[in-house]
C-alpha cells in the first residue's frame, strides 16, 4: 500500500512530500520531533507526548503550528491514511522556512510541519524483544540540552552507526562522570545486582522519556522497587537484569553490554513481565 505524509496542509503520496529548501530544518537543524506509537490505530500515550511537543517548542521559542486539537486531527488522519494498525507516527515541526539567516526569521513566519506513519511488524518486534538486543558505549558528546527533543541528533546517529558496525543494536551515552546517561533513541534501565530498578533521574541531561514516565508508574503498581539513580556501564555488566524504552523499542531487553553478558545473557523475568505490562497499558490508554 503506498503510504502518504502530510506536508504544510496537505496529505501528498510519500514520494512527493517535500520541504522547502530553505526549512530550517535542512538548514539548522531548528526543529523539534514527537514520536507516538501506534497501538491498534490508536496513539499510545498520547498526553505525555502531546505535552512534551509544547514544552520543546516553547524552549525553543517556536510558534505552535496549529492547537492541539487540531495537530491531533493531522495525526489521527495520517495514521489513517496510512492503514497503521501497530507501528509509530512521526510529527516534525520547524521554524519554517526563509532565507538562511542564523538569526530567528520575522515574526509571522509560519512553523513547517511534517507528519509520517508507518506500520511495524508486531511479531517481528515480539521475536526481536524475546532475543534482546546488545549495547554498545559511546561518549555523550551531545549539547547541554537533551530535555528538548530536536531534530539535532548527529550524535546520536554517529553512536547508533558505531553500535550497527560492531553489531549492537543500540548505543549507550556515557557522560564525564563515567554514568551512563541514555540510549542513542531510549532512556536506559538496570535492575541492580540487590534486585532494585534503576534509571537515571530527569536532573540530568536526558530526555524525559514518555515511556519511561509511564513505566514508572507501571512499576509502582507492580510493587517493584525503584530508584531514579544514575549507573556506570560496570554496574550494568553486573546488573541481574537491563533494558530500555522508548516509543520505538516500548521495552526492550538488553542482554550485553561492550561484549560483557548481562545476567544470564538472556532476557529477564522482570524485563519481559514490564514489557507485557507496558504493552497492555499502552493499549488500554491509547486514543
Ligand atoms: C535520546 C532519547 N532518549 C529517550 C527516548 C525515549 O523517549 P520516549 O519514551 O518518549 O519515546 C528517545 C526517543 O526517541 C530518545 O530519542
Amino acid at each position: 500500500m503506498s503510504r502518504v505524509a502530510y506536508v504544510n496542509g496537505v496529505y501528498r503520496p510519500h514520494g512527493q512530500a517535500v520541504v522547502h529548501v530553505e526549512d530550517r530544518g535542512f538548514q539548522f537543524a531548528d526543529g523539534v520531533y514527537e514520536v507516538w506509537s501506534v497501538a491498534d490505530g490508536r496513539l499510545a500515550d498520547f498526553e505525555g507526548h502531546m505535552t512534551r511537543l509544547f514544552r520543546s517548542l516553547g524552549e525553543l521559542r517556536i510558534d505552535p503550528p496549529m492547537s492541539r486539537e487540531a495537530l491531533t486531527r493531522v495525526l489521527r488522519e495520517t495514521v489513517r491514511r496510512n492503514r497503521v494498525r501497530d507501528g509509530i507516527v512521526y510529527l516534525q515541526v520547524t521554524r519554517g522556512t526563509a532565507r538562511r539567516d542564523h538569526p530567528f526569521p520575522p515574526p509571522g513566519t509560519p512553523p513547517s510541519v511534517v507528519v509520517t506513519a508507518k506500520s511495524m511488524n508486531f511479531d517481528a518486534l515480539e521475536a526481536k524483544a524475546a532475543k534482546g538486543i546488545t549495547v554498545l558505549t559511546q561518549p555523550d558528546n551531545r549539547w547541554g540540552r537533551c530535555d528538548i527533543k530536536t531534530v539535532g541528533l548527529l550524535p546520536n546517529v554517529l553512536a547508533r552507526q558505531a553500535a550497527r558496525e560492531r553489531g549492537a543494536g543500540e548505543a549507550l551515552f556515557v557522560d564525564d562522570m563515567g554514568l551512563v546517561t541514555e540510549g542513542a533513541s531510549a532512556n536506559a534501565w538496570i535492575l541492580d545486582a540487590d534486585g532494585v530498578l534503576r534509571t537515571r533521574d530527569t536532573q540530568a541531561n536526558i530526555l524525559r522519556g514518555v515511556t519511561r514516565r509511564t513505566l514508572l508508574d507501571v512499576i509502582a503498581e507492580a510493587g517493584l522497587k525503584v530508584e531514579e539513580r544514575p549507573f556506570t556501564p560496570e554496574e550494568m555488566a553486573q546488573a541481574k537484569e537491563a533494558f530500555i524504552t522508548g516509543a520505538g523499542s516500548l521495552v526492550l531487553p538488553v542482554i550485553a553490554i561492550d561484549g560483557q553478558p548481562i545476567g544470564g545473557g538472556a532476557p529477564g523475568p522482570v524485563a519481559k513481565r514490564l514489557r507485557s505490562l507496558y504493552i497492555e497499558r499502552a493499549k488500554q490508554t491509547a486514543v
